[in-house]
């Protein structure tokens, strides 16, 4: 099992703050004159944005085929001879990325067999891992708020789902792999504080 070193994946429910996070640590990098790339999943590249047409039902296809192009999406994001991240992090950057194979397991499974979804997203593992644990209720609250018109994974009944297999993949990450679960419910800064704290004992 590959790690990519200095690669930061963040994870959670939609509406859990993982955009949020993301954002504040990159500033703190930024401060710190460090050099990083910030990134996320489904990309703003083509696969990715026809990732966002089904979301946003535009396109309309099946749970496998839809699986297959976040898997592809997620091929082309970290190998894109270009743009891809395995560049990104040869250049001795700090890579951070909202969301990552992670999603697939704990979205897609819900509707396709867990068995496809690990089988296409053989990929290598990040050297971080911080899972932003939010509660279902208090997510579909975030969700609510923001007013979005809602996609097709904004559903309390899905979350829960999304969450338990979450849980699950946690259990069995590889060795290598840094886990920091930290409880959503706490305030912007806390959480922050907390990531920062975790990465800096890494020398990140
Ligand atoms: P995201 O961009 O994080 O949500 P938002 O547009 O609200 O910021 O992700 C879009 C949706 O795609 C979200 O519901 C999670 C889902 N998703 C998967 O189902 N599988 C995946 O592999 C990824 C990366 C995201």
């Amino acid at each position: 099992m590959s790690i990519l070193k200095s690669f930061i994946v963040f994870e959670g429910l939609d509406g859990a703050g993982t955009t949020t996070q993301i954002k504040n640590l990159a500033r703190y990098y930024e401060f710190n004159k460090r050099e990083y790339f910030i990134t996320n999943e489904p990309t703003g590249n083509p696969i990715g944005r026809l990732v966002r047409e089904v979301l946003q039902k535009k396109v309309i296809t099946t749970p496998e085929a839809l699986a297959l192009l976040y898997a592809a999406d997620r091929s082309d994001h970290l190998y894109n001879p270009s743009y891809g991240i395995t560049r990104i992090l040869d250049e001795g950057k700090i890579v951070m990325s909202d969301r990552y194979f992670y999603s697939s397991i704990a979205y897609q499974s819900v509707e396709c067999s867990k068995s496809l979804v690990r089988t296409i997203n053989d990929f290598p593992s990040p050297e971080f891992l911080i899972f932003i644990d939010t509660p279902v209720e208090d997510c579909m609250k975030r969700i609510e708020k923001r007013g979005e018109e809602k996609e097709l994974f904004d559903r309390a009944e899905f979350l829960t789902k999304v969450r338990e297999n979450y849980l699950e993949e946690l259990k069995r990450l590889p060795d290598g792999v840094n886990l920091l679960v930290v409880d959503g419910r706490m305030s912007i800064e806390d959480t922050e504080a907390e990531i920062r704290r975790y990465l800096s004992s890494f020398s990140l």
